[in-house]
């Protein structure tokens, strides 16, 4: 069971990426010219789905991996070419058939079969690992931790997830966003200390079998976000 909160957070994320942004995200996920501000977003997501995939296996061949929130597919396709057998699945329709669009004409040994649908869906079934990225960073940090333990219930190895670090410059930009008026402003990022994670983290239940692994934090221009992995003990 998801909060009422998380069911009202989703709703706005759908409306979001799948009408109000998906032009400006099908660019800024492409190789297509951007302004100066979004390639220093796009430069920082490079290095965060780099960081993220290096958290993996180097060799991903029968390994199965739930990419949690794909958006237009590029992490999928990365772990695919390395063999992993993946489950992609996203809110938006659009970005999803974007997704599809953009495969390559081959994935080797690889597989990506897209859903549309909440990631938190236990009906997606079990897998080794499961990536997140950038798709937790708009819910509130109670929403954060219920939707990691659902994962740990269906993940046999790791779990591997961005969160926006409360920094005074992320703190900044929450609170001129709320300054806007709400039909203007993507919904809200919700900047997280990284000792207030770990404490939630580890007041879990589901979480006890479970150890906080390696992180690193990534800010490029306007773009930051902090990698974090939770490994199966
Ligand atoms: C910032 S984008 C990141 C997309 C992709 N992971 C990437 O890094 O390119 C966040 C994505 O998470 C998706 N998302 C948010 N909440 C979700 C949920 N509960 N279930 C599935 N997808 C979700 C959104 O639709 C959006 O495509």
């Amino acid at each position: 069971m998801t909060s009422a909160h998380y069911q009202e957070r989703r709703g706005q994320l759908q409306t979001y990426f799948d009408r109000t942004a998906v032009e400006a995200w099908a660019r800024l996920t492409s190789t297509a010219p951007v302004s100066r501000i979004r390639a220093t977003v796009r430069a920082g997501r490079d290095r965060m789905r780099n960081t993220l995939l290096g958290y993996l296996p180097a060799d991903l061949n029968a390994k199965t991996l739930l990419d949690a929130g794909c958006g237009t597919g590029a992490l999928s396709v990365e772990a695919a070419v390395r063999g992993a057998q993946v489950t992609a699945v996203d809110l938006s329709p659009t970005l999803v058939m974007l997704a599809g669009q953009r495969l390559p004409t081959s994935l080797g040994t690889g597989r990506i079969d897209f859903r549309v649908g909440d990631m938190f869906d236990s009906a997606l079934g079990a897998f080794d690992h499961v990536v997140a990225m950038d798709s937790l960073i708009h819910y509130a940090v109670g929403d954060v931790v219920q939707v990691l333990a659902g994962f740990s219930a269906r993940a046999n190895r790791s779990i591997i997830f961005t969160f926006a670090p409360k920094t005074p410059l992320l703190t900044l930009m929450w609170c001129a966003g709320r300054l806007f008026p709400r039909r203007d402003r993507a919904p809200a990022i919700e900047p997280l200390s990284e000792r207030a994670l770990r404490h939630r983290l580890a007041l879990e239940p589901a979480l006890a079998g479970w150890r906080v692994g390696r992180t690193q934090r990534i800010a490029s221009g306007f773009y930051t976000s902090q990698a974090m992995e939770l490994v199966k003990q």
